[in-house]
């Protein structure tokens, strides 16, 4: 019978997994994405078919061996997809016993959140009819199960790890904050792989699953070292250290040491074809259906916007009795057109697509923030000169930081004499973003694409105006 081999004293029979809810937990660092990657591997290398949720697009070196199919929004995609083909590569992986991960790293909460819900739900509803052996694995499954929280994703996970036993479904769930992950999953769980936690809530949490004192649990608990765990299985428990990934492991802890990238294995031609067909006949058919959609949440966008702008203006108005003192003379706005994109490559050309999309959906303070600091790259504006300038309310700017574009590197901030500043940093935002394309683009490829990047960006503004004569 075939076994799968976890580390040098756990070899599990394969049907011992087959429909079986798995939990791994532990603290950050405590080796739950490597006993993971072992499982899916062990299940990969028996040919079992699986899906990975994966938030952090640490799973892809699992191709180095195995064949794998990387689809979402995230560095190592092979396809890139969005919402509308989840269900259709849900079905062609469960019914060709294709394996995926799904890669939801770029994608902004509400998005992910769709994605893997259309996902999941298609797997549920044809495993019922299917009813083959399939494992659904899921990082950091407090943000998709979380305790005391009522979801549609929720409900549908819940019933794969609760119920998807008689449908051949299995669930591995892994999850940094035990405490955070809904109750009745964790305790309906047949097997639990526990890493070291420390902190209290944790313990309690421990403590209902392992049938010990809770001395003895922290004492045992305490003690884990990294790729340790309780292993907890019907009537077995006891301690196991877990063996290394074979696979290059995306979410290993950086060190001094080169990392070696991995050489990944390509996906079969005719299972890309097959998406792409199906994606093309998705795009095509449902465009009327489409344009409907895009309409309603257009207009559900622009009453939300004029609401804010509402706000806004009472916000400032409340935060200002006196009038202010006149502003610095706006500048007049730079109308520069889009440069052309002559040509940048289509691969290029589709992850400015991405980050548009992306910040699309930001607020539209942070929005008219990027596009004016954009047109005036490399200068650097104090909040209040923002709030004069760029129309977004001092309050909110201090309230509601950019931060997420800080973090992704487009603006910078810096706590300056006159006060807090930003800048857009579009320059090195590319050589960072696209640097595997750098060598393709050259100098010359490299500057054109921060003049286009720079055009699109001020164009995120246009929008604004867009709504503001709606409203
Ligand atoms: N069984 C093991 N043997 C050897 N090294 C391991 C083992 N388990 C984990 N490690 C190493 O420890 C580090 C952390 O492991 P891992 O990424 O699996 O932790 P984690 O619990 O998933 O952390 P996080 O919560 O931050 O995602 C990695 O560099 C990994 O390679
Ligand atoms: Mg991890």
């Amino acid at each position: 019978m075939r076994h799968l081999n976890l580390g040098p004293d756990l070899s599990l029979p394969l049907t011992e997994v087959i429909g079986q809810c798995v939990a791994i937990l532990g603290i950050r660092g405590s080796g739950k994405s490597n006993t993971a990657g072992v499982i899916f591997e062990e299940l990969l290398a028996a040919r079992y078919p699986l899906s990975i949720v994966d938030i952090d697009g640490e799973y892809f070196g699992l191709k180095e061996k195995y064949e794998v199919l990387v689809v979402g929004a995230g560095e190592n995609v092979d396809i890139e997809l969005d919402v509308d083909a989840a269900p259709g590569v849900a079905e062609l992986s469960l019914r060709e016993g294709v394996p995926v991960i799904l890669d939801v790293s770029d994608m902004l909460a509400e998005e992910r959140e769709l994605f893997v819900l259309e996902y999941l739900t298609r797997i549920w509803s044809l495993a019922g009819k299917i009813r083959k052996p399939y494992m659904i694995g899921i990082e950091e499954c407090h943000e998709f199960i979380p305790q005391g929280v009522r979801t549609d994703l929720k409900e549908v996970i819940a019933r794969i790890a609760l119920r998807g036993r008689k449908r051949g479904l299995g669930a591995v769930i892994i999850s940094q904050r035990s405490a955070k992950v809904e109750k009745d999953v964790l305790t309906q769980a047949g097997m639990l792989f526990l890493h070291r936690v420390v902190h209290e809530v944790d313990m309690r949490v421990y403590s209902e699953l392992l049938p010990w004192p809770k001395a003895e649990v922290k004492e045992q608990v305490t003690g884990l070292g990294v790729g340790e765990c309780i292993y907890l299985s019907g009537q077995s428990i006891r301690k196991v250290k877990i063996r290394p990934r074979k696979t290059f492991h995306g979410g290993f802890t950086p060190s001094f040491k080169p990392v070696e990238t991995p050489k990944l294995r390509q996906v079969r031609g005719e299972i890309l074809a097959a998406i792409h067909k199906f994606k093309e006949e998705k795009d095509g058919a449902g465009d009327g259906e489409l344009q409907l959609k895009l309409e309603k949440l257009e207009a559900e966008l622009a009453l939300k916007e004029a609401r804010i702008r509402d706000l806004e203006r009472r916000l400032r108005e409340r935060h200002t009795p006196l009038p202010p003192p006149a502003p610095p003379a706006p500048e007049p706005p730079l109308e520069d057109p889009v440069p052309p994109a002559f040509d940048l490559p289509p691969e290029v050309l589709r992850k400015v697509e991405r980050l548009l999309r992306r910040l699309g959906r930001l607020p539209i303070h942070e929005r008219r923030l990027v596009a004016f600091l954009a047109s005036r790259e490399p200068r650097s504006y104090t909040t209040a000169e923002l709030a004069a300038w760029a129309d977004c309310a001092e309050a909110t700017l201090l309230a509601e930081p950019p931060t997420e574009l800080v973090e992704m590197g487009l603006l910078s901030c810096e706590r300056l004499a006159r006060g807090i500043t930003y800048r857009a940093q579009l320059k090195a935002f590319v050589n960072r973003a696209f640097s595997g394309f750098l060598p393709e683009l050259g100098p010359e490829g490299c500057h054109q694409l921060v003049c286009y990047l720079r055009g699109r960006l001020c164009q995120l503004s246009a929008l604004e105006r867009d709504f503001s004569r709606i409203a």
